[in-house]
């Protein structure tokens, strides 16, 4: 069977995941490395300063290469920050061919249509995906090629973001001398990796909450509604818990894992009578919890919020699914379904195989995702700043390997 090797960077704000996988035939991927390291140098996830993200990014590959023996030349990186925006857009072209069949090439013109919008110079386009055709009027077309009509219209979600958060990143990961497969935004990744077909179908929300940001994904009939980036996630709660106890950053970060609980009140009382300690610091086990539920009833709200329009149960009958670090939290989806009178769960990564034991845990969502965009976007994959650039690169880099 053949096989191939592909390469994932999460440069999260907490901490950097690079996966190393092979792809079979059968779509399937087998994780064959990798190296995780706190971030340092990010915040919010943006870098705020290249030389110390550049840093955390080189060791993290240098884990990732030493646990799978592969040299990584090139990689998928996710991309998030409160600079990224998102609208929908449509595009429209004639069939010209005497026969009226849409073709592969129609679409590829449609699409370029949907994709001129006026993107000011500051912004960059990051994805312009396909949501739906319609072929002669007729909506709901998933895939038109082959089909008859005059007429091919495209709804898109377009994505852009920031030029200068872009640079910095791609900076940073090609200083240590790794190239840019394609840039693919967090949220859209991270749905890859828990998201299923159905839920896809009927209608649901995904929300990674991490450490810097939530980042947020809507999916209706199939295909991408809505992106957002929210800048409140993990770090406010542990901000929350230091401010509101008293206890300095890191003591709090360690109460909150070990001990912060959001179940709703009625069920948790019994065990947050007891107090707890941690390193000298005693404080009381319903204080912590109280303060890290409030701030997380605050962000379940605000994820609700991002939804267009309010007629939740028919919109998302699938519900929320909350992935991320800090969808560990204990109690999270049962408050959830409490306060949004939705289905909630918590998605893990799923659709790997090989040496997946550290990636077991919502943190890894986002790199294991963009493993499975790559997998499935790898023809089409052409980093926006240019194309041609890194389709030359790609090129020479096969050279180069003929002649290794
Ligand atoms: N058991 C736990 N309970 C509560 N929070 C947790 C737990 N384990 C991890 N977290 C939180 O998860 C967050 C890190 O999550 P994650 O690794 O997904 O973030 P990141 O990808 O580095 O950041 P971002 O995506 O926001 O840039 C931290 O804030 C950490 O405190
Ligand atoms: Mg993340």
């Amino acid at each position: 069977m053949r096989r191939h090797t592909l390469t994932a960077i999460d440069v999260g704000t907490t901490k950097v995941a690079t996966i190393v996988a092979e792809v079979g035939d059968n779509g399937g991927l087998r994780v064959t490395g990798v190296g995780i390291t706190p971030s340092k140098g990010l915040h919010k996830g943006l870098v705020v300063n290249i030389s110390e993200a550049k840093e955390s990014i080189r060791e993290s590959i240098r884990k990732a290469e030493q646990a799978s023996s592969f040299k990584i030349e090139s990689a998928y990186v996710g991309v998030t920050g409160r600079h990224v925006s998102s609208m929908n857009n449509r595009g429209v072209v004639a069939i010209t061919h005497g026969d009226r069949l849409v073709r592969g090439d129609d679409l590829k013109r449609v699409l370029a249509c949907a994709q001129s919008v006026k993107v000011p110079s500051d912004r960059r386009l990051l994805h312009v995906i396909p949501r739906t055709y319609a072929v002669d009027g007729q909506p709901g077309v998933k895939n038109p090629v082959g089909m008859h009509g005059f007429r091919l219209d495209v709804e898109t979600h377009v994505i852009t973001a920031a030029v200068t958060s872009v640079q910095n990143l791609v900076k940073c990961i090609r200083g240590i001398g790794v190239d840019i497969d394609d840039l693919v935004l967090e949220p859209i990744a991270s749905s890859e990796a828990v998201l299923t077909e159905d839920e896809k179908d009927v209608g649901v929300i995904l929300a990674d909450i991490g450490g810097g940001t939530t980042d947020i994904c809507v999916f209706k009939d199939g295909s991408i509604w809505h992106t957002a980036v929210l800048p409140v996630a993990g770090y406010q709660l542990t901000r929350d818990i230091a401010i509101g106890l008293g206890v300095p950053f890191d003591v709090a970060e360690e109460m909150k894992k070990r001990y912060a609980s959001v179940m709703p009140v009625y069920e948790a009382k019994m065990e947050t009578e007891n107090p707890i300690s941690q390193d000298g610091h005693g404080v009381s086990h319903q204080d912590l919890c109280d303060i890290v539920r409030a701030r997380v009833e605050e962000m379940l709200r605000l994820i609700l919020l991002e939804l267009p329009r309010s007629d939740y149960e028919t919109l998302v009958p699938a519900g929320l699914v909350l992935t991320g670090g800090s969808s560990n939290l204990s109690g999270l989806d049962i408050l959830g379904r409490d306060i949004l009178k939705l289905p909630v769960r918590i998605g893990l990564p799923t659709h790997i195989y090989g040496i997946t034991d550290a990636l077991n845990d919502p943190a890894y969502a986002t790199g294991v995702g963009l493993l499975l965009w790559g997998a499935h976007h790898e023809d089409t994959a052409t980093w926006k700043s240019g194309m041609f650039d890194s389709a030359l690169r790609r090129i020479l880099s096969r050279f180069k390997s003929l002649f290794r």
